[in-house]
């Protein structure tokens, strides 16, 4: 089931298609590009097998499609787009020995960072929405494993104060050393020397 609403596949197919890109809503994936039997190849390294759909289940059993499938699609842009720019820094290194010297490059590697963080968490969004309703596969639902845990908000509360106060130092430390950065220390022996 998890496949399937990575994919939002419907129905259950042989030849399933593989769909890159688009958004999906209204339960279905709108743009994107698809290639044929792809699914199929990939999950069964056959391209005429029978691929499972949502439809294979009741839907009380199927994950939030909608949610599953554009998680997914975030991660894989963002982790192709990953791909593409150390792929673009090997091969300028190796061909002209050299760091990539546009300016387009550098700012797309600003943003890598935070994207990364990104496509940590629609990865994690991908898997665990993506097992909804079951905690154990068949056996148990998601809403019998919940506890009745107290005391949860104060947990949260006290580690959203101690990250706030760490993030707030960080960006004190960070504005401080930029606007004087600290005097670079020079090896004894280059003392000496001067
Ligand atoms: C083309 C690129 C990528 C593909 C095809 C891909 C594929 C997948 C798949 C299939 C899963 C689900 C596994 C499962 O639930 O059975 C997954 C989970 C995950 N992915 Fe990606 N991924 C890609 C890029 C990335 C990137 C760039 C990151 C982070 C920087 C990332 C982070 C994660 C995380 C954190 C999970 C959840 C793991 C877990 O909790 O078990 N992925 N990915």
């Amino acid at each position: 089931m998890k496949l399937a609403a990575f994919e939002g596949l419907d129905q259950t197919e042989e030849g399933a298609d593989f769909n890159i890109g688009g958004i999906y809503y209204d339960g279905e994936n709108h743009g994107g590009i698809t290639i044929p039997d792809m699914l199929s190849l990939l999950a069964d390294h056959d391209p005429s097998a029978t691929v499972q759909g949502l439809d294979s289940v009741p839907e009380s059993d199927r994950p939030p499609v909608a949610v599953v499938r554009n998680a997914f699609s975030v991660m894989v842009f963002i982790g192709s787009g990953l791909a593409l720019l150390a792929a673009i820094y090997l091969l300028t290194w190796f061909r002209k020995a050299r760091l990539p010297r546009s300016k387009w490059f550098y700012r797309v590697v600003v943003i890598a960072g935070p994207a990364a963080v990104v496509a940590l968490i629609a990865g994690w969004i991908t898997t665990e929405v993506g097992r909804q309703p079951w905690i154990v596969y068949e056996t148990m639902r998601t809403t019998e494993a919940v506890t009745g845990a107290e005391g949860i908000p104060i947990g949260y509360a006290t580690l959203a104060i101690v990250y706030l106060g760490l993030g707030s130092v960080v960006f004190w430390l960070l504005r401080r050393l930029a606007r004087q950065p600290l005097e670079r220390e020079l090896p004894v022996d280059a003392e000496v020397a001067r």
